[in-house]
């Protein structure tokens, strides 16, 4: 079967393979499954990283002094692997992914691998942990790609040394209810972002300052919040894990990438084929309101995929969104799963067979 294929060992696999017969692919969750092998290489004043290496996944050792210890110099993406029927494995956009972190790379004062450097990294972690791509329609291999520097600091300036590892886990729905839709909180005191922050890149210093938002609603039942902007707090900016956009008719918005939103890849994709599809796209701000009046709305992310939003809730007021029959997120869905199953042509050449 191809679950028994997933769990072949492969020729960088030790032989320790117990584990991956444990794994429940029908329940994959979005949890950390360490897998065998993670890529690591290092960059010193150069800017030069030196070729990478696999090393066994395991802890790393840091200097407590190390730059993202302290000052939280650290940015990282986010991308999978998928098993086709056919066996054949594929990695979406990668491409993306490396051009994003040299962005962020610029903004945290990092120096950053080349974009061919970046997806061989990506490419050798999917390989070498393939056993630990779920089979076909089951989930994904979520690979973490992660800049940081770790070099020792103590008065603040950009860290000495920087390390880029990729690791990776099997992983299923990013929400417990699966792609069922979702529950959302927009935050009326907390915010994501700020002009002329760092909300526009996957700084590792965007998560940590929303973890209260975030615990708090889902303590009373949300699955995730969406962030308003911070100057006029009328703006719909994201929400903590995946970019949200809202269809009235057959116009579809989604606010622009100008500097508090994260430039999601799969944001990309899904705009792309929208407008394929013959939506109007828009990107531009999107004031509350009109998200609260949207006849649909639907968040993305690398993540999260491309989910439903059932309910906005906004100073007490629940709102309800169409969630059943003929929905754009599905109609966008379906295209997206089609090419990444292999069973629809990748006329963009969005997966890299590996
Ligand atoms: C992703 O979608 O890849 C992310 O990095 C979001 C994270 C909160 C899991």
């Amino acid at each position: 079967s191809s679950a028994q294929e997933a769990c072949e060992p492969s020729a960088y696999s030790s032989g320790s393979d117990d584990e991956c017969g444990e794994i429940d692919w029908d329940n994959l969750g979005f949890g950390i499954k360490p897998t065998d092998y993670m890529y690591v290489t290092k960059c010193t004043d150069d800017g030069l990283f030196e070729q990478g290496q696999l090393n066994r996944y395991g802890n790393i050792e840091l200097n407590p002094s190390a730059g993202v210890l302290n000052y939280g110099q650290g940015i990282f993406e986010g991308t999978k692997a998928f098993r086709r029927e056919d066996g054949g494995l594929f990695l979406f956009r990668p491409d993306q992914n490396a051009i994003r972190m040299q962005y962020g790379a610029d903004r945290m004062c990092m120096p950053s691998p080349s974009i061919d450097q970046f997806v061989d990294g990506v490419k050798q972690t999917a390989l070498a942990n393939r056993r630990w791509i779920p089979p076909p329609g089951k989930g994904s291999l979520y690979i973490r790609p992660l800049l940081i520097g770790s070099g020792p600091i103590l008065g603040l300036s950009p860290a000495p040394e920087y390390t880029f590892l990729v690791y990776s886990s099997p992983v299923g729905n990013y929400f417990k209810n699966g792609l069922s839709p979702l529950n959302l909180y927009i935050e009326d005191e907390f915010h994501r972002a700020t002009r002329g922050g760092v909300g526009g890149v996957k700084s590792i210093t965007n998560y940590a300052p929303v973890l209260k938002a975030l615990t708090r609603a889902k303590s009373r039942g949300f699955s995730d919040v969406i962030y308003l902007d911070s100057v006029h707090k009328k703006y719909l900016e994201e929400a903590t894990s995946c970019n949200v956009f809202v269809v009235k008719g057959n116009h579809i918005s989604t606010p622009p990438t100008s500097g508090n939103i994260l430039p999601g890849i799969t944001r990309k994709t899904v705009i792309d084929i929208a407008r394929d599809h013959g939506y109007q796209v828009e990107e531009r701000a999107v004031p509350v309101e009109e998200l609260l009046d949207g006849d649909e709305v639907f968040c993305t992310g690398t993540a999260v995929s491309i989910v439903p939003v059932g309910s906005i809730t906004y100073l007490g007021k629940r709102v309800e969104y169409k969630t059943t029959g003929e929905t754009v997120s599905r109609d966008l869905y379906s295209t997206l799963i089609g090419i990444q199953s292999g069973l629809a042509e990748d006329k963009k050449g969005w997966f890299l067979q590996i």
